[in-house]
């Protein structure tokens, strides 16, 4: 799609679309999430607590916390309905909002039992049915599939007021005035959120506004609100600069992986000026890093904080479609592309995050180290962000220079992965950019540092050098200026160990700032994984979605945080998962 788009339109005609923006212009439904909307639950007879906990994947105290009429947590009335929490996620390129949990199916399981039953009616069978390609009346067993649930943020255009939502199944009895009652809400108010509902259809769902954990209504968060206004408007001073690609209609047919809807491609366009002015002339105080491709530099742009990656190039109009790909790429373990500049050389704006990069905390000085369980988390964000690059975007994108510097960790020290599409970039990219090796010494496997081969497999190596460096922090390329088995570095030193049959051994190479603090069959497990990840022969590497599956399988042994973190804040958009 994308080359064809190429031939028929020269870059000034697609510069000369771009400038009108009035043309072609189709509305996603959503741009982002909410941290936060509920589920109403109807508890079906004989249910539990702690059933209901485990398939809506929190706990049971976040859900006793939203619903303060329940006595005691051993008796749950049947026949009532009870709120559980969930994030509610911009999915799928932007055209619903939704929260895929997450079920692992057991012998004589439909998707008509899950949908009816252990979802309580909160979706579908056919919407379940969408996002796992297995055949409808045959899901193998033990098989962990996606269960959508639609969610809403709010309605700035009906009323601001309201910012959290039910998602509330009409059921057999149900009718307008019933559920005004049971939701204290006016019919009118009900209605104004659901236009067209047959109110007394006994199926489908609404969505009602509901009260916090306060008892008040939450609003419309003031930071979307901004946050949607500076990704509308370009120019500082509310100029309309936010341009819309004419050639957007054909680019978003290409991204429209989902049969559901429509796309909208907007991107952002900032000044040179802006962004001189938000980085303090780029000054060395504002720098925070520098990479292979330039600088990168703290930047507050329409008041929030951002890092621009200045490059030394020129884009040219494959780059700027790429640019264009990017920006629409949303999953929370990938660091987003806000926009772009191309006034003097070329700059990148991304989302900033506050925390540094793993490399920092993992070898840096003033950091406190990571604990054992913050590193399995970070392992398994970090996958889930790589695996979303390699399977669920169009075009897929293979990273090509995974490594801890561009593992970036947020305030919350959950992962996202830095950079991605970049090394795309240089390839189809301007000649006049400085030739440099795409992929980064200690992090390459074989078969591309010797032939250049390029496959998935070689980000799948690469995160393999990662987990040994969570597991070990020791860099990748370990400086030692002699040959040997230390010349092959961090896979050389872990196979040593590995391949002497004693779990105990690992320990030689465990990070020393962790003490004693780690469970050893933790430790050993992940460095089986990453051993497993690196082999020579990128055939017998797993997939990232095998490494998401096992990484699970390991965080939610490690501990120490709830299922309802493991599984319930990702937006792990997996629309085939097929699990080993
Ligand atoms: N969005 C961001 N928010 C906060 N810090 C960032 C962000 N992007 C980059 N940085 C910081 O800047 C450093 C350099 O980033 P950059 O991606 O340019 O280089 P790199 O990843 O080290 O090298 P390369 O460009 O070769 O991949 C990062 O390691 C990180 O510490
Ligand atoms: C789900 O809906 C079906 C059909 O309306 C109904 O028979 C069933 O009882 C509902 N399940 C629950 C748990 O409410
Ligand atoms: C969820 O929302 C999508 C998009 O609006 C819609 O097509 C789908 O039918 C909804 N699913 C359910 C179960 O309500």
């Amino acid at each position: 799609m994308l080359s064809i788009q190429r031939k028929l339109f020269p870059f000034w005609v697609i510069l000369l679309l771009w400038s009108s923006s009035s043309l072609i212009m189709v509305e996603s439904k959503c741009k982002k999430g909410c941290p936060l909307a509920l589920a109403s639950y109807y508890v079906w007879k004989n249910t539990t607590l702690t059933f209901i906990a485990q398939v809506m994947n929190t706990t049971e105290d976040a859900i006793l916390s939203y619903n303060p009429v329940i006595p005691d947590k051993d008796r749950i009335q049947s026949f009532t309905r009870i709120n559980v929490p969930f994030t509610c996620d911009c999915l799928n390129d932007g055209q619903f909002l939704g929260h895929f949990f997450h079920y692992q199916m057991i012998k004589g399981d439909t998707y008509g039992k899950v949908a009816g039953t252990y979802y309580s009616n909160l979706t579908t069978v056919n919407w379940i049915a969408k996002f796992n390609n297995f055949p409808i009346d045959n899901v193998p067993e033990n098989t962990i599939i996606n269960v959508p649930v639609n969610c809403s943020c709010g309605d700035s255009e009906i009323d601001k007021k309201y910012g959290l939502f039910l998602t509330y199944p009409l059921l057999p009895g149900d009718n307008l005035k019933s559920v005004a009652q049971e939701t204290n809400a006016t019919t009118n108010l009900l209605q104004r959120y659901n236009p067209n509902v047959n109110w007394n259809s006994g199926t489908g769902i609404v969505f009602i506004p509901a009260k916090d954990k306060d008892g008040q209504y939450p609003p419309i968060s003031s930071r979307r609100k901004k946050m949607k206004k500076a990704l509308l408007f370009g120019k500082a001073g509310g100029q309309q600069s936010g341009k819309i690609h004419g050639s957007s209609r054909k680019l978003g047919d290409s991204l429209n992986a989902g049969n559901i809807g429509v796309t909208v491609n907007k991107s952002v366009e900032f000044s040179f000026e802006e962004l001189a002015l938000a980085t303090d002339n780029f000054s060395m105080a504002n720098k925070i890093g520098s990479g292979g491709f330039g600088d990168v530099y703290y930047a507050e742009l329409r008041g929030e904080k951002a890092a621009v990656k200045k490059m030394d190039m020129q884009a040219t109009k494959e780059f700027l479609a790429e640019i264009n790909v990017l920006t629409r790429v949303h999953h929370l373990n990938l660091v987003r592309l806000i926009g772009y500049c191309v006034e003097e050389c070329l700059f990148l704006v991304y989302e900033y995050i506050e925390n540094g990069n793993l490399s920092q905390h993992l070898r840096g000085s003033g950091r406190d180290p990571l604990p054992w369980s913050t590193r399995v988390q970070i392992a398994l964000d970090s996958a889930r962000g790589l695996e979303y690059i390699h399977e669920h975007t169009v075009p897929v994108y293979i990273h090509r220079d995974i490594k801890s510097a561009n593992i970036l960790i947020d305030k919350s020290f959950r992962a996202k992965v830095a950079d991605f599409g970049l090394t795309k970039l240089t390839e189809v990219g301007n000649h006049s950019a400085p030739t440099r090796l795409v992929g980064t010494f200690g992090y390459m496997p074989p078969e591309y540092a010797q032939y250049g081969e390029v496959s998935p497999k070689v980000d799948v190596y690469a995160f393999g050098v990662v987990l040994y460096e969570l597991i070990s922090a020791k860099a990748a390329v370990v400086k030692q200026n002699v040959s040997g088995p230390d010349s092959k570095g961090l896979v050389g030193m872990f196979e040593v160990v590995l391949n002497q049959d004693d779990q105990n051994e690992v320990r030689k190479l465990v990070d020393p700032r962790l003490g004693d603090d780690y469970p050893l069959d933790s430790v050993y497990k992940l460095a089986q994984l990453a051993n497993a990840c690196t082999q020579e022969n990128p055939h017998l590497r797993p997939s990232m979605r095998s490494v998401v599956v096992a990484l699970m399988t390991l965080s939610s042994m490690t501990g120490e945080w709830d299922t309802g973190e493991i599984y319930g804040n990702h937006q792990l958009k997996a629309q085939r998962q097929q699990l080993i």
